[in-house]
């Protein structure tokens, strides 16, 4: 009988590498997460997720009695048939990418690999990075097949899209896609055949195209708003029994690690002349200065303790990874009476306190993230809800 396939996974305790690396195990593979992060490899092999991820913790417990682990060190990579690299792909503060974050992590391991591997690069990068890891393999006499399998899962939804969405496999020859099929195919998903530039810039258009829906919903929603016209009743009428708008999102902030970034990842290969991503940009990044602008028309801000409800970048999450939340709080720090902060699931801010104080002790409270439990707050004091979760309308 032939051996189950060993794979490392580089990266394997972050946000996408760990529930893939567990869903891989579940589907038969022999899975060593490979990751720098002794906290996050404690955390892992110890069955506790190191962040939220709904229906993670269980496919964990059940892959750690299947053999899969966390290791700080690269050792399993030398024997392993297949090497995923998911390491985090960041822009800098002036919003440039850097190219060479995921070169950096194959270099780091490359004394590991060998000619018979695949080598499967999973992280969204900057367009032309494939080209410059297989470039460094062979300067180095190095033959290993370099793949390009872009995720497209959104948090929070991970452990079912992983066996749900069709995986892109940017392969140079039939034979390196029939190898990276197998791999995930076995989570009984569909996978289409492109070249690897062709993988790279589909990840991109991805991100960035659900970037600029989200930037016109809001442009759309701040018109209304100065004109005095419920966005709300605009957007259902446009919605009703009419597909072609069924897409059309709600306004709402559109932050996070991934959709941003990865517009400006788009406007710099584009040599930034990449207008449409550039005003996506200025439109979700102002919409903060716009409420509060919006609320110094009609509160004396200054004197104004301001509440905000919820620091995560999404509704139920823990991330406050580039969460917009937290440009609200910097502006109306600057400019209104003070601002208290609470978050029920984000665990790494020592800023926040209780939801109760911050009801309690703000004259104004705004939602700054979607979390279902704020449709139920009870209290007397004006929220701001963007999102119009309380069905009161989205009105600033
Ligand atoms: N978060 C998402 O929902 C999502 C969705 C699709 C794609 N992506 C892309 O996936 C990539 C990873 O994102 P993430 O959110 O999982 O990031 P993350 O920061 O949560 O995870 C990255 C992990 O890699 C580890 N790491 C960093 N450098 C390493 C190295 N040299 N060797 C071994 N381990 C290393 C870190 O310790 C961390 O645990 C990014 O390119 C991102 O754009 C993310």
């Amino acid at each position: 009988m032939r051996r189950p396939l060993e794979i490392s996974v580089v990266g394997g305790c972050g946000h996408v590498g760990l529930p893939l690396s567990v869903s891989l195990s579940s589907a038969g593979f022999q899975v060593v997460a490979f990751d720098i992060s002794s906290g996050a490899v404690e955390k892992v092999n110890s069955g506790i997720s190191p962040f939220w991820e709904p229906g993670l913790d269980e496919a964990l417990g059940l892959a750690l009695a299947n053999g899969f682990q966390a290791q700080t060190n690269s050792n399993f990579i030398a024997k392993s048939d297949v090497v995923i690299v998911i390491v985090g792909t960041p822009i800098d503060v002036h919003l440039n990418p850097d190219p060479n974050a995921v070169v950096k992590a194959v270099e780091e391991i490359v004394s590991k690999l060998n000619n018979d591997q695949l080598l499967i690069l999973r992280s969204t990068v900057f367009p032309g990075v494939t080209t410059q890891v297989e470039r460094l393999l062979r300067r180095l006499g190095l033959q290993t097949s370099v793949v390009f399998c872009p995720e497209r899962i959104a948090e929070g939804f991970a452990m079912k899209e992983l066996f749900e969405l069709p995986q892109i496999i940017g392969a140079r020859t039939d034979e390196d896609f029939k190898r990276a099929s197998e791999v995930f195919e076995s989570l009984g998903i569909k996978v289409i055949h492109t070249t690897p530039e062709e993988a790279e810039l589909a990840k991109l258009f991805t991100n960035t195209w659900r970037y600029i829906k989200f930037a016109a919903a809001n442009q759309f929603w701040m018109m209304a708003n100065d004109s005095g016209v419920n966005f709300e009743n605009v957007r259902n009428a446009i919605r009703f029994e009419y597909p072609r708008a069924s897409d059309f999102p709600a306004a709402g902030f559109t932050a996070g690690p991934c959709l941003f970034k990865d517009t400006m990842q788009l406007a710099a290969f584009s040599n930034n002349t990449f207008a449409l991503g550039n005003s996506a940009m200025m439109i979700n990044e102002g919409l903060p200065f716009y409420i509060v602008e919006r609320l110094s028309n009609k509160y004396d801000l200054g004197n104004t303790k301001v509440g905000l409800l919820g620091m995560a970048f999404k509704g139920e999450s823990d991330d406050n990874r580039s969460s917009l939340a937290y440009k609200l709080k910097r502006i109306l720090k600057f400019k209104s009476g003070g601002v208290l902060t609470s978050d029920p699931y984000v665990k790494n801010d020592a800023d926040l306190v209780s939801e109760e104080e911050v009801v309690e002790k703000s004259d104004l409270l705004i939602i700054s993230a979607p979390h279902l439990r704020y449709k139920q707050l009870a209290t007397d004091k004006p929220i701001v809800d963007i999102w119009n979760l309380r069905g009161e309308g989205s009105a600033v």
